[in-house]
Protein backbone atom coordinates (compact mmCIF):
# COMPACT_ATOMS: atom_id res chain seq x y z
CA UNK A 1 0.00 0.00 0.00
CA UNK A 2 1.04 3.68 -0.93
CA UNK A 3 2.06 5.59 2.14
CA UNK A 4 2.20 8.94 2.91
CA UNK A 5 4.51 8.98 6.15
CA UNK A 6 2.75 6.53 8.26
CA UNK A 7 -0.80 7.26 6.87
CA UNK A 8 -2.19 4.69 3.67
CA UNK A 9 -3.50 7.03 1.48
CA UNK A 10 -6.28 4.32 0.84
CA UNK A 11 -7.53 5.15 4.22
CA UNK A 12 -7.87 9.11 3.57
CA UNK A 13 -9.13 8.41 0.12
CA UNK A 14 -11.96 6.70 1.87
CA UNK A 15 -12.07 9.19 4.74
CA UNK A 16 -12.02 12.50 2.94
CA UNK A 17 -13.07 11.59 -0.22
CA UNK A 18 -11.49 11.74 -4.31
CA UNK A 19 -9.84 14.38 -6.05
CA UNK A 20 -7.84 15.00 -3.04
CA UNK A 21 -4.51 16.24 -2.39
CA UNK A 22 -2.06 15.30 0.34
CA UNK A 23 1.19 16.85 1.41
CA UNK A 24 3.74 15.35 3.45
CA UNK A 25 5.26 17.97 6.43
CA UNK A 26 8.25 15.94 6.26
CA UNK A 27 9.02 16.09 2.67
CA UNK A 28 7.88 19.98 2.76
CA UNK A 29 10.85 20.65 5.40
CA UNK A 30 13.30 18.12 3.64
CA UNK A 31 12.88 20.57 0.54
CA UNK A 32 13.86 23.63 2.65
CA UNK A 33 16.65 22.12 4.08
CA UNK A 34 18.18 21.17 1.13
CA UNK A 35 18.48 24.56 0.19
CA UNK A 36 20.07 25.43 4.24
CA UNK A 37 22.42 22.65 3.36
CA UNK A 38 23.94 23.82 0.58
CA UNK A 39 23.63 27.37 0.88
CA UNK A 40 25.28 26.90 4.47
CA UNK A 41 28.60 28.83 4.39
CA UNK A 42 27.39 31.60 2.02
CA UNK A 43 25.24 34.90 3.59
CA UNK A 44 21.87 33.84 2.40
CA UNK A 45 18.35 34.18 2.53
CA UNK A 46 15.77 31.40 1.44
CA UNK A 47 12.39 33.47 -0.06
CA UNK A 48 9.82 30.38 -1.03
CA UNK A 49 8.02 31.15 -3.95
CA UNK A 50 4.13 31.18 -2.41
CA UNK A 51 2.77 30.98 -5.81
CA UNK A 52 4.02 27.16 -6.06
CA UNK A 53 1.71 26.20 -3.16
CA UNK A 54 0.34 28.70 -1.33
CA UNK A 55 -2.03 26.94 1.25
CA UNK A 56 -1.47 28.76 4.36
CA UNK A 57 -0.40 26.18 6.75
CA UNK A 58 2.28 24.99 4.23
CA UNK A 59 3.13 29.01 4.60
CA UNK A 60 3.23 28.45 8.27
CA UNK A 61 5.51 25.35 8.39
CA UNK A 62 8.26 26.80 6.29
CA UNK A 63 8.17 30.34 8.29
CA UNK A 64 8.71 28.07 11.13
CA UNK A 65 12.31 27.21 9.65
CA UNK A 66 12.70 30.68 9.09
CA UNK A 67 11.85 30.76 5.62
CA UNK A 68 10.91 34.10 3.84
CA UNK A 69 9.03 34.10 0.67
CA UNK A 70 8.75 35.88 -2.56
CA UNK A 71 5.33 37.06 -3.18
CA UNK A 72 3.75 38.32 -6.33
CA UNK A 73 0.15 39.73 -4.95
CA UNK A 74 -1.14 41.24 -2.15
CA UNK A 75 -2.92 38.33 -1.64
CA UNK A 76 0.28 35.98 -1.20
CA UNK A 77 1.54 39.09 1.41
CA UNK A 78 -1.83 38.39 3.31
CA UNK A 79 -1.27 34.33 3.21
CA UNK A 80 2.60 35.37 4.68
CA UNK A 81 1.58 37.48 7.17
CA UNK A 82 -1.62 35.04 8.33
CA UNK A 83 0.94 32.29 8.64
CA UNK A 84 3.36 33.91 10.54
CA UNK A 85 5.92 35.12 8.09
CA UNK A 86 8.43 37.60 8.61
CA UNK A 87 7.70 40.77 6.13
CA UNK A 88 11.62 41.87 6.28
CA UNK A 89 12.35 38.53 4.86
CA UNK A 90 9.52 38.99 1.98
CA UNK A 91 10.83 39.58 -1.51
CA UNK A 92 7.97 41.27 -3.79
CA UNK A 93 7.91 40.08 -7.76
CA UNK A 94 5.53 40.58 -10.58
CA UNK A 95 5.23 42.90 -13.26
CA UNK A 96 1.97 44.30 -12.27
CA UNK A 97 2.14 45.22 -8.78
CA UNK A 98 -1.00 47.91 -8.33
CA UNK A 99 -0.33 51.01 -6.02
CA UNK A 100 -2.58 49.50 -3.19
CA UNK A 101 -0.16 46.37 -3.31
CA UNK A 102 2.69 48.36 -3.00
CA UNK A 103 1.82 50.75 -0.41
CA UNK A 104 -0.06 47.78 1.66
CA UNK A 105 3.53 45.89 1.15
CA UNK A 106 5.62 48.78 1.94
CA UNK A 107 3.45 50.13 5.27
CA UNK A 108 3.96 45.87 6.13
CA UNK A 109 7.95 46.94 5.84
CA UNK A 110 9.12 43.81 3.48
CA UNK A 111 12.78 43.62 2.60
CA UNK A 112 12.15 44.29 -0.90
CA UNK A 113 10.66 45.17 -3.84
CA UNK A 114 11.95 43.55 -7.22
CA UNK A 115 10.88 45.38 -9.47
CA UNK A 116 10.46 45.10 -13.43
CA UNK A 117 10.23 48.02 -15.26
CA UNK A 118 10.46 52.30 -15.52
CA UNK A 119 7.22 52.71 -14.76
CA UNK A 120 6.90 50.49 -11.43
CA UNK A 121 9.95 52.32 -10.26
CA UNK A 122 8.41 56.10 -10.83
CA UNK A 123 5.14 54.79 -9.07
CA UNK A 124 7.19 53.23 -6.06
CA UNK A 125 8.94 56.22 -5.25
CA UNK A 126 5.72 58.05 -5.75
CA UNK A 127 4.10 55.80 -2.86
CA UNK A 128 6.63 56.19 -0.94
CA UNK A 129 7.13 59.86 -0.96
CA UNK A 130 3.65 60.46 -0.05
CA UNK A 131 4.41 58.17 2.81
CA UNK A 132 7.68 59.84 3.69
CA UNK A 133 9.14 56.57 3.40
CA UNK A 134 12.13 54.77 2.08
CA UNK A 135 11.95 51.98 -0.42
CA UNK A 136 14.41 49.10 -1.01
CA UNK A 137 14.74 48.49 -4.19
CA UNK A 138 15.82 45.50 -6.43
CA UNK A 139 15.54 45.65 -10.75
CA UNK A 140 14.84 42.62 -12.10
CA UNK A 141 17.33 41.98 -14.84
CA UNK A 142 16.27 40.05 -17.91
CA UNK A 143 19.59 38.32 -18.97
CA UNK A 144 18.04 37.09 -21.95
CA UNK A 145 19.26 33.46 -21.53
CA UNK A 146 17.54 30.16 -22.86
CA UNK A 147 16.68 28.15 -19.73
CA UNK A 148 15.36 25.39 -22.30
CA UNK A 149 12.16 24.45 -20.89
CA UNK A 150 8.57 24.82 -21.51
CA UNK A 151 7.69 28.41 -23.56
CA UNK A 152 4.77 28.86 -21.20
CA UNK A 153 7.23 29.21 -18.02
CA UNK A 154 10.91 30.47 -19.52
CA UNK A 155 11.14 33.85 -18.16
CA UNK A 156 14.64 35.48 -19.16
CA UNK A 157 14.58 35.87 -22.94
CA UNK A 158 14.37 39.36 -24.54
CA UNK A 159 11.33 38.62 -26.25
CA UNK A 160 9.31 37.49 -22.59
CA UNK A 161 7.46 40.70 -20.13
CA UNK A 162 9.58 40.22 -17.45
CA UNK A 163 12.79 42.81 -16.20
CA UNK A 164 14.65 45.13 -17.55
CA UNK A 165 17.78 44.79 -20.28
CA UNK A 166 21.25 45.67 -18.56
CA UNK A 167 21.45 49.76 -19.88
CA UNK A 168 17.98 50.21 -18.46
CA UNK A 169 19.06 48.38 -15.05
CA UNK A 170 22.15 50.65 -15.24
CA UNK A 171 19.46 54.19 -15.70
CA UNK A 172 16.74 52.71 -13.40
CA UNK A 173 20.02 52.11 -10.04
CA UNK A 174 21.12 55.83 -11.02
CA UNK A 175 17.38 56.94 -10.42
CA UNK A 176 16.80 55.20 -7.29
CA UNK A 177 20.33 56.10 -5.80
CA UNK A 178 19.41 59.96 -6.69
CA UNK A 179 16.00 59.37 -4.94
CA UNK A 180 15.35 60.28 -1.21
CA UNK A 181 12.42 57.95 -1.24
CA UNK A 182 14.23 54.73 -2.85
CA UNK A 183 17.12 52.53 -1.50
CA UNK A 184 19.19 50.35 -4.02
CA UNK A 185 19.46 47.65 -2.21
CA UNK A 186 19.92 44.17 -4.40
CA UNK A 187 19.62 42.86 -8.13
CA UNK A 188 17.28 39.70 -9.13
CA UNK A 189 16.65 37.35 -11.92
CA UNK A 190 14.54 34.43 -12.93
CA UNK A 191 14.88 32.77 -15.93
CA UNK A 192 12.57 30.28 -15.95
CA UNK A 193 10.82 26.95 -14.03
CA UNK A 194 11.43 23.48 -14.02
CA UNK A 195 15.15 24.07 -15.18
CA UNK A 196 16.99 20.62 -15.50
CA UNK A 197 20.49 21.91 -16.09
CA UNK A 198 22.29 24.59 -14.36
CA UNK A 199 24.17 26.17 -16.93
CA UNK A 200 21.77 28.90 -17.62
CA UNK A 201 21.74 29.83 -14.19
CA UNK A 202 25.53 30.27 -14.58
CA UNK A 203 25.30 32.76 -17.39
CA UNK A 204 22.45 34.57 -15.99
CA UNK A 205 24.70 34.92 -12.69
CA UNK A 206 27.54 36.13 -14.72
CA UNK A 207 25.15 38.58 -16.03
CA UNK A 208 24.21 39.87 -13.22
CA UNK A 209 27.88 39.87 -11.59
CA UNK A 210 28.88 41.99 -14.44
CA UNK A 211 26.28 44.64 -13.79
CA UNK A 212 27.18 44.77 -10.14
CA UNK A 213 30.26 45.25 -11.01
CA UNK A 214 29.79 48.29 -13.38
CA UNK A 215 27.60 49.80 -10.64
CA UNK A 216 30.21 49.48 -8.41
CA UNK A 217 31.73 51.77 -10.78
CA UNK A 218 29.30 54.44 -10.76
CA UNK A 219 29.59 54.15 -6.81
CA UNK A 220 26.78 52.58 -6.56
CA UNK A 221 27.16 49.38 -4.14
CA UNK A 222 24.34 46.47 -3.45
CA UNK A 223 23.70 43.82 -0.44
CA UNK A 224 22.24 41.19 -2.02
CA UNK A 225 22.11 39.16 -5.50
CA UNK A 226 18.67 36.95 -6.13
CA UNK A 227 19.26 34.34 -8.59
CA UNK A 228 14.98 33.97 -8.53
CA UNK A 229 13.93 30.29 -8.34
CA UNK A 230 13.57 27.60 -11.31
CA UNK A 231 15.31 24.75 -10.25
CA UNK A 232 13.55 21.68 -11.67
CA UNK A 233 12.45 18.54 -9.81
CA UNK A 234 12.19 14.81 -11.06
CA UNK A 235 8.47 14.06 -12.60
CA UNK A 236 9.79 11.63 -15.33
CA UNK A 237 13.37 10.58 -16.19
CA UNK A 238 14.52 14.09 -15.55
CA UNK A 239 18.75 14.46 -14.63
CA UNK A 240 18.47 14.92 -10.30
CA UNK A 241 19.44 18.36 -9.97
CA UNK A 242 19.27 19.58 -6.39
CA UNK A 243 20.23 22.98 -4.87
CA UNK A 244 23.50 21.52 -3.40
CA UNK A 245 24.70 20.92 -7.59
CA UNK A 246 23.58 24.59 -8.27
CA UNK A 247 25.40 26.41 -5.30
CA UNK A 248 28.11 24.50 -5.75
CA UNK A 249 28.90 25.25 -8.78
CA UNK A 250 27.75 29.19 -8.07
CA UNK A 251 29.52 29.01 -4.48
CA UNK A 252 33.06 30.71 -6.23
CA UNK A 253 31.18 33.22 -8.27
CA UNK A 254 29.52 34.64 -4.81
CA UNK A 255 32.85 34.35 -2.36
CA UNK A 256 34.31 38.20 -1.64
CA UNK A 257 31.83 39.89 -2.66
CA UNK A 258 30.33 40.80 0.42
CA UNK A 259 26.85 39.89 -1.04
CA UNK A 260 23.86 38.09 0.39
CA UNK A 261 22.98 35.61 -1.57
CA UNK A 262 18.76 35.26 -2.18
CA UNK A 263 17.01 32.18 -3.98
CA UNK A 264 13.42 31.93 -4.50
CA UNK A 265 12.62 28.26 -4.92
CA UNK A 266 8.73 27.07 -5.13
CA UNK A 267 8.98 23.59 -6.96
CA UNK A 268 12.17 22.23 -6.03
CA UNK A 269 10.65 22.65 -1.94
CA UNK A 270 6.91 21.85 -2.87
CA UNK A 271 7.16 19.81 -5.80
CA UNK A 272 7.51 16.48 -4.45
CA UNK A 273 6.10 16.84 -1.32
CA UNK A 274 2.77 16.53 -2.38
CA UNK A 275 0.04 13.91 -4.43
CA UNK A 276 -3.39 14.36 -6.22
CA UNK A 277 -6.00 11.31 -5.31
CA UNK A 278 -8.31 10.61 -7.91
CA UNK A 279 -11.08 7.71 -8.15
CA UNK A 280 -11.44 5.82 -11.20
CA UNK A 281 -15.37 6.71 -12.26
CA UNK A 282 -15.29 4.39 -15.53
CA UNK A 283 -13.08 2.45 -17.77
CA UNK A 284 -14.00 2.73 -21.52
CA UNK A 285 -12.30 0.43 -23.60
CA UNK A 286 -12.21 0.76 -27.01
CA UNK A 287 -11.19 -0.45 -30.47
CA UNK A 288 -7.95 2.62 -30.52
CA UNK A 289 -8.09 3.63 -27.27
CA UNK A 290 -8.69 2.94 -23.80
CA UNK A 291 -9.90 5.83 -21.68
CA UNK A 292 -9.77 5.89 -17.58
CA UNK A 293 -11.97 8.01 -16.54
CA UNK A 294 -10.70 9.47 -12.95
CA UNK A 295 -12.59 12.29 -10.75
CA UNK A 296 -9.85 14.73 -10.93
CA UNK A 297 -9.88 17.10 -14.32
CA UNK A 298 -7.97 19.73 -15.71
CA UNK A 299 -9.85 22.15 -13.23
CA UNK A 300 -7.70 20.06 -10.64
CA UNK A 301 -4.73 19.92 -11.48
CA UNK A 302 -3.74 21.53 -14.72
CA UNK A 303 -0.26 20.63 -15.42
CA UNK A 304 -0.32 17.92 -18.39
CA UNK A 305 -2.81 20.45 -20.16
CA UNK A 306 -1.18 23.07 -19.90
CA UNK A 307 2.91 22.36 -20.30
CA UNK A 308 2.19 19.06 -21.69
CA UNK A 309 3.24 18.06 -17.95
CA UNK A 310 4.42 14.56 -17.04
CA UNK A 311 3.37 13.06 -13.25
CA UNK A 312 3.39 9.95 -12.20
CA UNK A 313 0.43 7.77 -12.30
CA UNK A 314 0.26 4.91 -9.45
CA UNK A 315 -2.72 3.20 -8.75
CA UNK A 316 -2.77 2.60 -4.84
CA UNK A 317 -4.21 -0.96 -4.90
CA UNK A 318 -1.78 -3.66 -6.42
CA UNK A 319 -3.80 -6.15 -9.23
CA UNK A 320 -3.15 -9.20 -10.76
CA UNK A 321 -3.21 -9.58 -14.93
CA UNK A 322 -2.03 -7.82 -17.55
CA UNK A 323 -2.13 -3.94 -17.46
CA UNK A 324 -3.81 -2.37 -20.73
CA UNK A 325 -2.47 1.00 -21.96
CA UNK A 326 -5.14 3.96 -21.17
CA UNK A 327 -5.56 7.67 -21.31
CA UNK A 328 -6.19 8.83 -17.91
CA UNK A 329 -8.92 11.46 -18.60
CA UNK A 330 -10.84 13.89 -16.21
CA UNK A 331 -14.73 14.56 -16.41
CA UNK A 332 -14.66 18.21 -17.95
CA UNK A 333 -15.58 18.79 -21.10
CA UNK A 334 -12.51 19.48 -22.86
CA UNK A 335 -10.10 17.14 -25.00
CA UNK A 336 -7.08 18.67 -23.43
CA UNK A 337 -8.77 17.89 -19.80
CA UNK A 338 -6.38 14.52 -19.34
CA UNK A 339 -3.88 13.81 -16.39
CA UNK A 340 -2.07 11.29 -18.53
CA UNK A 341 -1.52 9.54 -21.74
CA UNK A 342 -0.26 6.33 -22.91
CA UNK A 343 0.42 5.05 -19.51
CA UNK A 344 0.20 1.38 -18.52
CA UNK A 345 -1.61 0.75 -15.85
CA UNK A 346 -3.66 -2.70 -14.40
CA UNK A 347 -7.10 -0.88 -12.70
CA UNK A 348 -10.38 -1.17 -12.19
CA UNK A 349 -13.60 0.69 -11.68
CA UNK A 350 -13.26 2.26 -8.16
CA UNK A 351 -9.37 1.79 -7.83
CA UNK A 352 -7.84 5.27 -6.68
CA UNK A 353 -4.80 6.60 -8.14
CA UNK A 354 -2.22 8.66 -6.99
CA UNK A 355 -0.99 11.12 -9.47
CA UNK A 356 2.47 12.43 -7.87
CA UNK A 357 4.83 15.64 -7.77
CA UNK A 358 1.63 17.53 -7.41
CA UNK A 359 2.69 19.79 -4.69
CA UNK A 360 3.61 22.23 -6.68
CA UNK A 361 1.33 24.46 -9.13
CA UNK A 362 -1.76 21.81 -8.51
CA UNK A 363 -4.23 23.13 -5.96
CA UNK A 364 -3.06 27.01 -6.66
CA UNK A 365 -3.70 26.72 -10.33
CA UNK A 366 -7.10 24.73 -9.75
CA UNK A 367 -10.08 26.71 -11.13
CA UNK A 368 -13.99 25.73 -10.56
CA UNK A 369 -14.75 25.54 -14.63
CA UNK A 370 -17.74 23.09 -15.35
CA UNK A 371 -19.11 24.05 -11.81
CA UNK A 372 -16.19 21.75 -9.86
CA UNK A 373 -15.87 22.09 -6.49
CA UNK A 374 -12.33 22.30 -5.78
CA UNK A 375 -10.92 19.72 -3.50
CA UNK A 376 -9.73 19.45 -0.43
CA UNK A 377 -5.93 19.61 0.98
CA UNK A 378 -4.43 17.31 4.01
CA UNK A 379 -1.06 17.96 5.51
CA UNK A 380 0.47 14.81 7.21
CA UNK A 381 3.02 14.41 9.71
CA UNK A 382 3.73 10.74 10.67
CA UNK A 383 0.54 9.42 12.03
CA UNK A 384 -1.32 12.80 11.93
CA UNK A 385 -3.08 14.34 9.44
CA UNK A 386 -4.95 17.24 9.50
CA UNK A 387 -7.67 18.61 6.84
CA UNK A 388 -5.64 22.27 5.43
CA UNK A 389 -8.29 23.25 3.14
CA UNK A 390 -11.97 21.57 3.35
CA UNK A 391 -13.64 20.15 0.15
CA UNK A 392 -15.42 23.21 -1.55
CA UNK A 393 -19.34 22.82 -1.47
CA UNK A 394 -21.91 23.43 -4.16
CA UNK A 395 -23.00 26.21 -1.57
CA UNK A 396 -19.22 27.66 -1.63
CA UNK A 397 -19.28 27.93 -5.28
CA UNK A 398 -22.02 30.17 -5.71
CA UNK A 399 -21.69 32.19 -2.13
CA UNK A 400 -20.67 35.28 -4.17
CA UNK A 401 -23.34 35.42 -6.91
CA UNK A 402 -26.50 37.08 -6.95
CA UNK A 403 -29.97 36.70 -8.65
CA UNK A 404 -31.30 39.87 -10.35
CA UNK A 405 -34.07 41.05 -8.43
CA UNK A 406 -37.51 40.80 -9.95
CA UNK A 407 -38.00 44.33 -11.83
CA UNK A 408 -35.25 43.36 -13.67
CA UNK A 409 -36.34 40.30 -15.04
N1 LIG B 1 10.49 33.66 -8.61
C1 LIG B 1 9.77 34.19 -9.61
C2 LIG B 1 9.90 35.62 -9.91
C3 LIG B 1 8.89 33.37 -10.34
O1 LIG B 1 8.18 33.91 -11.33
C4 LIG B 1 8.77 32.00 -10.03
C5 LIG B 1 7.86 31.13 -10.77
C6 LIG B 1 9.54 31.49 -8.97
C7 LIG B 1 10.40 32.35 -8.29
C8 LIG B 1 9.47 30.07 -8.53
O2 LIG B 1 9.86 29.18 -9.52
P1 LIG B 1 10.01 27.61 -9.17
O3 LIG B 1 11.17 27.47 -8.21
O4 LIG B 1 8.75 27.15 -8.55
O5 LIG B 1 10.26 27.00 -10.48
N2 LIG B 1 2.81 26.96 -13.28
C9 LIG B 1 4.06 26.53 -13.87
C10 LIG B 1 5.24 27.21 -13.21
C11 LIG B 1 5.17 28.71 -13.26
C12 LIG B 1 6.32 29.37 -12.55
C13 LIG B 1 6.10 30.83 -12.44
N3 LIG B 1 7.14 31.53 -11.75
C14 LIG B 1 4.15 25.02 -13.78
O6 LIG B 1 3.23 24.39 -13.29
O7 LIG B 1 5.13 24.44 -14.26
Amino acid sequence: MLRCEQVELQSLAESYGTPLYVYSKAALESGFTAWQDALSGLPHLICYAVKANSNIAILQCLAKLGAGFDIVSGGELARVMMAGGDPNKVVFSGVGKTPAEIRNALDTGIRCFNVESASELRLLESIAAETKMTAPVSIRVNPDVDAQTHPYISTGLKENKFGVDEDTALKLYQQAQASDHLNPVGIDCHIGSQLTDISPYLEAVDHLLGIVDRLGDLGISLEHIDIGGGLGIQYRQEPPTGPIDLIESLKERFEHRGLEVVVEPGRSIVGNAGVLLSEVVALKHGEHKNFAIVDAGMNDLIRPSLYQGWHDITPLAQRDGASLNYDVVGPVCETGDFLGKDRDLRIEEGDVLAVMSAGAYGFVMASNYNSRPRAAELLIDGHDCHVVRQRETIATLVADEALLPDKML
